[in-house]
């Protein structure tokens, strides 16, 4: 059997591969302390998933979901209402609104429903794997522009050659970043929006870590900049506000003809989201906020507890201002390791899995990223077997 070319150009996907290692380590007796995955550990909110029961047993809840149901309505009008609560943007329920069954699944089909095989796409590299797997998947060039950290991790698309602002069809942009953590303001966006204001080009934001702020000011949306609409769709999850991920819940919002081309292709491939959800989803959307806020400050108590940590133990790390992830440089000691060598070491040794810096792109490489959804004792623990780790190397 031999796969599809597209398919064989992309490596295993990186949490399968870092499964793999968890698995053997576990196998071998050790009690893994899992940071790899970006993968919510807190309930949902209690409303929302008292909604989701009740939901269950509604008429016709089970049945295909459909455009203009009275469930499906309400749910686009509840994240164009989350929409304007939360920056202030207006937006047209029904042709600037898309729900994805998970931001993930929007953005991959997002590729699909845009790249020709001679079409480049932008994409900031490291990035969340699937900006830049979609592309490949759907058979476009990548592009990577490289993220630094002395430029904040902001992308320069203004150097970029002519030839390749020419041939680009799309440009994935997400801030507060996974996995680096970095911000932007209101005025990066301008400047996004006014460069590509006279060029064929989609600009996507993912804007998943938008409540993540830790401290510092409130998230931007792209949708706020005069003349956005022109070019840009965003890409939000119910995963990580509402801790969901495995509801499979998100949304597109932003220019009409493009959501309706990534809702043309969404709609050979998938039959919309199970009305429950949707129900229960627009609950999250509408209902008390309080949740969120809770939870961003237990991961700020977290994050603070893993930075100040390693750094009292001579692992230097940035205290991140956004996202619950920290993105840490490989020690100095171990810096002749890759970062997939170096995450095989920490899960082979000391039970703790990272991901690797890699798994996000080629210039990821000499970092690796820590998730902070476990909890206060398991960090703890955490920087216990990592101070053995960097005494018995010594
Ligand atoms: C930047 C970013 N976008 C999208 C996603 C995927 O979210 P969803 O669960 O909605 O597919 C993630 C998940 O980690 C992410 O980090």
């Amino acid at each position: 059997m031999h796969e599809a070319n597209r398919m064989r150009r992309l490596p295993p996907y990186l949490f399968t591969v870092v499964d793999k290692l968890k698995r053997e380590a576990r196998e071998r007796g050790l009690d893994v302390i899992d940071f790899s995955m970006g993968n919510p550990d807190m309930d949902p909110p209690e409303h929302v998933t008292e909604a989701l029961r009740e939901a269950l047993s509604e008429k016709d809840v089970h049945r295909y979901s459909k455009f203009d149901g009275e469930v499906e309505k309400k749910f686009r009008r509840a994240i164009a209402y989350w929409y304007h609560e939360r920056f202030g943007v207006d937006l047209d329920p029904d042709h600037e609104v898309l729900p994805c069954l998970g931001s993930k699944e929007g953005i991959a089909h997002l590729s699909l429903a845009f790249m020709n095989s001679d079409d480049l796409a932008l994409v900031p590299s490291p990035a969340y794997p699937v900006h830049f797997n979609g592309v490949v998947m759907a058979g476009g060039i990548l592009y990577n522009i490289p993220l630094k950290e002395e430029t904040g991790y902001l992308p320069d698309f203004f150097s970029l050659p002519r030839e390749t602002t020419q041939l680009s069809k799309l440009l994935f942009l997400s801030y507060p970043h996974n996995p680096t953590a970095a911000t932007c303001d209101l005025a990066f966006y301008e400047k996004v929006v006014k460069w590509s204001s006279d060029k064929e080009i989609i600009v996507a934001s993912d804007l998943a870590y938008s409540d993540f702020i830790l401290s510092g000011p409130r998230a931007h949306s792209i949708l706020e900049v005069k003349g956005s609409r022109k070019r840009c769709v965003e890409f939000h999850t119910f995963s990580k506000s509402y801790s969901m991920p495995g509801w499979r819940l998100g949304f597109a919002v932003g220019n009409r003809e493009i959501l309706a081309s990534l809702s043309k292709t969404k709609s050979y491939c998938d039959f919309g989201i199970f009305r429950a959800l949707q129900i229960a989803g627009t609950k999250a959307l509408t209902g008390p906020q309080t949740y969120v806020k809770k939870i961003v400050g237990i991961y700020k108590e977290r994050v603070d507890l893993l930075v100040d940590g390693m750094n009292a133990l001579g692992w230097e790390v940035k205290k991140p201002r956004a996202t619950f992830y920290v993105w840490a440089k490989i020690p100095p000691k171990f810096s002749a390791l890759t970062s997939m060598e170096f995450t095989e070491l920490l899960i082979r040794e000391i039970g703790i899995a990272v991901s690797p810096g890699t798994g996000f792109g080629e210039y990821g490489e000499g970092y690796v990223r820590f998730a902070l959804v476990v909890n206060e004792k398991q960090i703890k623990e955490s920087l216990q077997r990592i101070k053995k780790l960097l005494e018995t190397s010594d």
